[in-house]
């Protein structure tokens, strides 16, 4: 489970000081997505959870003529993305996205990843569908299920298994809305709910070193990285030559690979001012 106050601390610092290799993480996916927000229509554009912001940047050069608002609790993250971008058309507001009041209502909202964290979902959606020009369109991408996600459960298969009960599968996190009847529960407030299954390469490292980068990224993003801060030495010791392990058998040519699924998800907003 990662939750609003995780993302407000110590998730939040390490996604802020390693976007570089978060953004070559999501390297194959992104285009993808982009592909499916360029058939939208969308004068005032929000991405919800941006992080360091790399779908913004890319949707303010792709739209000049738009207002493109990238919108995210972890005040780390808003520093990073506000660091890195020029575009005169293009803001970064520190928010809960679930109480956040735009200044112009967004007729497209997009997401990467940001819209799995929140503590009342249903409550959320609907807060954003208010907020929206009515008929607003949505588009973000999730995860699947763990399981379809090789990075993800080949890590978790190397931590030590704790004593605490298994979380539920949809609790707020990385794989919150891996199922489309769980999703669509949540999307109060929006209509025309579709999911398009993505397979991508979810890219842990690349270049002369990719195999340390690969490392520097699973020690502070991800499944491992929480186990990494809170073991024990010589269990850490352990589960870093298990993941080191990991990683050179997925390093191939240069980059370390894993298999990674995802949706993605577009909707209509229901919310009319009437
Ligand atoms: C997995 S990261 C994705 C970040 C970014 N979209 C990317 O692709 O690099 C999830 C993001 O959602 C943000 N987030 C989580 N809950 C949020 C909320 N209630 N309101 C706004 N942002 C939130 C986190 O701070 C984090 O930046």
């Amino acid at each position: 489970m990662t939750n609003a106050s995780d993302w407000q601390g110590t998730v939040g610092r390490s996604w802020a000081s390693e976007w570089r290799r978060t953004d070559v993480s999501f390297s194959d996916l992104t285009p993808k997505l982009l592909a499916a927000i360029a058939r939208e229509p969308g004068a005032a554009v929000a991405d919800i959870g941006c992080g360091a912001g790399e779908l913004s940047i890319a949707i303010a050069e792709a739209r000049p003529q738009a207002q493109v608002t990238g919108v995210d609790i972890s005040a780390d993250l808003v520093d990073a993305a506000g660091s890195r971008a020029i575009q005169p058309n293009l803001t970064f507001e520190l928010a809960d996205a679930s109480q956040w009041q735009p200044a112009s209502r967004p007729d497209l909202y997009v997401s990467r990843h940001g819209v799995m964290f929140f503590s009342d979902p249903q409550a959320a959606f609907a807060h954003l569908a208010a907020q929206a020009m009515p008929g607003a369109r949505m588009v973000f991408s999730c995860f699947r299920k763990a399981a379809e996600n090789d990075w993800a459960a080949a890590i978790a298969a190397l931590l030590p298994k704790g004593d605490s009960p298994p979380a539920s599968p949809t609790a707020p996190g990385p794989f919150a809305f891996a199922l489309p009847e769980h999703v669509r529960r949540c999307m109060a407030g929006w209509r025309a709910v579709e999911f398009a299954p993505v397979d991508f390469r979810y890219i842990a490292g690349t270049g002369p070193d990719a195999v340390g980068e690969a490392m520097a990224l699973f020690g502070r993003i991800g499944p491992a990285a929480a186990a990494l801060r809170t073991l024990p030495e010589a269990e850490r010791a352990a589960v870093e030559m298990r993941l080191a392990e990991l990683v050179e058998a997925h390093h191939r040519d240069g980059v370390v690979a894993f298999n990674a699924a995802a949706w993605l998800v577009s909707a209509t907003s229901d919310h009319n001012d009437g």
